[in-house]
């Protein structure tokens, strides 16, 4: 249900009221609704949001973004209160990757080493030797010795796009994002033939014929910048659609075009729908009640912290 302009900056002001009342700290995910990114504090790819999670010195961590980046942020913190506007906000690729099934292909290369998309449960984490996100993929399987075999897990999109990058030879989970995976070529390259000028910029979970025309593949942040730097005035971006609001923030002059989706849709783009389950509302009825909250058993939160604090010595 919408609410109504009125609505929405009341809203904001009892949100911006609490966080202060309660020494919150309200993270968001780029691909939020603009509504919740006016009133966080910090926006971010999930890198930065790690990183912004294991420095916050607030009281309370409010993530505006996915159940694994908030459990993230909890096992980095393990003291402190961690809220999920929607704890049903999940991911396709977290959910592609059971922890059973895994430690059965685990236990089948025991001298494999296990890097993880962050994109997955704590449990996955667990069973991980090193976390990566799209920002620092390339340069953390880059830090694995060479003669070591590699399972690489939950996105085959973005594996498959490193082991072109690096050379090195992978064991790829079968997961990959539905957002990422719903962008049509035959449609992009319709777009790009009325828009020769453009370029075009994607995330690496996109498939790898999205990623082959190309310009450049980042994550989140690495396209911001990109189109920032970027001398051109017009861009093709293929990411979820919520990327548009800080975009179009930083280039107001630059043309944005979202790549559009296989499927007709009503904004002909690509949208998370878990990431859409988060509202203004629910981020404000989280803070006041303070559920729902993480919770993790600690077992599970010391062995996930390990393989993220060795990305984050990486990064
Ligand atoms: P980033 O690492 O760019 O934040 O991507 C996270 C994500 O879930 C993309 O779908
Ligand atoms: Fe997961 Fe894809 Fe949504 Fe990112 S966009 S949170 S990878 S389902």
């Amino acid at each position: 249900m919408s609410i109504t302009p009125l609505q929405k900056l009341d809203l904001q002001e009892q949100v911006i009221r609490l966080k202060k009342e309660k020494n919150a700290v309200i993270l968001a995910h780029y691909y939020q609704e603009p509504e919740i990114q006016e009133v966080a504090d910090f926006i971010g790819d999930s890198l930065e949001l790690a990183k912004k999670a294991a420095q916050t010195t607030a009281d309370i961590i409010v993530f505006a973004g996915v159940h694994f980046m908030a459990e993230t942020a909890k096992i980095l913190n393990p003291s402190k209160k961690v809220l999920l506007p929607d704890l049903k906000a999940g991911c396709s690729l977290a959910e592609s990757c059971p922890p059973e099934a895994f430690r059965q292909l685990k236990e089948q290369y025991p001298d494999h080493v296990v890097v993880t998309y962050i994109n997955c449960s704590a449990e996955i984490k667990t069973l991980s030797d090193i976390v990566c996100t799209s920002s620092n993929a390339e340069s953390i399987i880059r830090s694995i010795p060479a003669d070591k075999p590699i399972i690489f897990a939950p996105d085959k999109n973005l594996g498959k796009y490193l082991i072109e990058k690096t050379g090195r030879k992978m064991l790829l989970w079968d997961g990959a994002c539905i957002v990422h995976e719903a962008f049509s070529l035959d449609k992009l390259l319709e777009l790009y033939k009325a828009n020769p000028e453009a370029k075009i910029i994607a995330h690496p979970e996109s498939e790898a014929h999205i990623l082959k025309v190309a310009n450049y593949v980042g994550s989140t942040s690495g396209m911001l910048n990109y189109v920032k730097q970027s001398p051109n005035n017009t861009f093709i971006v293929a990411t979820e659609a919520g990327i548009l609001h800080q975009m179009q923030k930083d280039v107001p002059q630059k043309t944005l075009i979202p790549a559009p989706a296989k499927e007709d849709n009503t904004c002909a783009c690509s949208e998370c729908a878990f990431m859409k389950m988060n509202t203004l509302q629910k981020l404000y009825n989280c803070l006041e009640k303070e559920d729902p909250e993480i919770t993790l058993p600690e077992d599970i939160m010391q062995k996930a912290l390990i393989p993220i604090e060795r990305m984050l010595q990486l990064s």
